[in-house]
């Protein structure tokens, strides 16, 4: 049989969504990318665990190594870093394409995975890995690849963003919010990951970087979540003309180097960030030839975070097709991270 070969590992809210679109939307992907994609197998933990009938129960597996082996593109949605970094490994050493939407992963092995992708001659896609269905990483890797990026300053966590709005509009308390949002299906699987700011800390460091072309690790990023804000600090804010939100910001300062941190910040209401309401991200980027540009939608849930692995999926589809990589991200810069003390 022709086509490409697609497998995807870990089959939750998203995995799901990319699945029905895969099915049900089949020949115009297949028009798009040059080539039918054929959904050879889905990699989960539990076969017996009850799913939407849209999965295919007959292409369920629980040998994600295997199914892997047998694919020229893998879809990684599985997230956390093992078995995800394994597998994905195996698939850029074998030449197969990788999507992820593992911002964890990307955020902690970054430079190693982008220099198998490059031995393996093989394209790495990541757009569901920060903000959703919102195509800032295409926008930092492809279309600013021209320009200087000098600033990202985005609210990249849905979780946290729809907590504080409901906290701040509907006066709920943050465990009413926080319940609010786990059932809607933004949260993480541990929702501590999105309050402690760790997700954001993630996203954080892929932006940077994309933006300064150099490397930034979760670890290298100061990170302060909305644990400790308070129906008061939002009232108290609100009365004088301010609302509070999760930032992540990353700022270059010239030659000097770069420094990158999530935290509760003060925006006035007239800021365009403090306009971002329930799970929807935004991201404000400033380049020296482009000036600044907003990049703003559903930055979580199955659908828009699916939205985002699906045109990753055609792209590296059309490669297979038709020949050609996604841009390679192993020349780094050195850039000196500058601690807060130094902005
Ligand atoms: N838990 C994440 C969020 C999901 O709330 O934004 C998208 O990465």
């Amino acid at each position: 049989e022709t086509g490409v070969r697609v497998a995807v590992l870990g089959c939750g809210t998203v995995g799901t969504e990319v699945v029905r679109l895969l099915t049900t939307t089949a020949d115009d992907l297949a028009a798009r990318a040059g080539a039918p994609l054929r959904l050879v197998g889905i990699a989960v933990r539990d076969l017996d665990a009850e799913r939407d009938p849209v999965v295919p129960r007959e292409l369920l597996t629980t040998d994600a190594a295997g199914l892997v082996a047998r694919a020229d593109l893998v879809v990684e949605l599985i997230g956390g870093i093992e078995p995800a970094r394994s597998l994905v490994l195996a698939a850029l050493g074998s030449g197969a394409s990788v999507v992820t939407g593992n911002k964890a992963l990307l955020a902690s092995y970054g430079p190693e995975l982008h220099a198998a992708a490059a031995a393996g001659d093989a394209d790495l896609y990541y757009e569901a890995a920060v903000a959703g269905a919102v195509p800032v990483v295409y926008g930092l890797r492809e279309s600013l690849a021209g320009d200087n990026v000098t600033a990202v300053l985005g609210i990249v966590n849905g979780t946290t963003n729809f907590i504080l709005d409901e906290m701040a509009t509907r006066g709920l308390s943050f465990d009413e919010a926080l319940a609010l949002a786990q059932e809607r299906g933004f949260a993480e699987a541990d929702p501590t990951a999105d309050v402690d700011g760790h997700d954001a800390a993630a996203k954080a460091a892929i932006l940077a970087s994309l933006a300064f072309h150099t490397r930034v690790g979760v670890d290298d990023v100061p990170v302060t979540g909305i644990r400790s804000v308070t129906a008061d600090d939002m009232r108290e804010a609100r009365e004088n003309g301010y609302v509070i939100k999760l930032l992540a910001v990353a700022r270059r300062d010239g030659e000097r180097g770069i420094s990158v941190r999530v935290h509760p910040a003060l925006l006035p209401v007239g800021h365009p960030l403090a306009a971002v309401r329930g799970a929807y991200n935004a991201v404000v980027v400033e380049a020296e030839a482009a000036g600044r540009l907003m990049f703003y939608g559903q930055g979580a849930g199955g659908a828009p975070t699916a939205s985002a692995v699906l045109g990753d999926v055609v792209a590296a589809a059309a490669h297979e097709v038709h020949g050609g990589r996604a841009p390679r991200e192993s020349a780094y810069a050195e850039r000196p991270l500058l601690g807060p003390a130094d902005v």
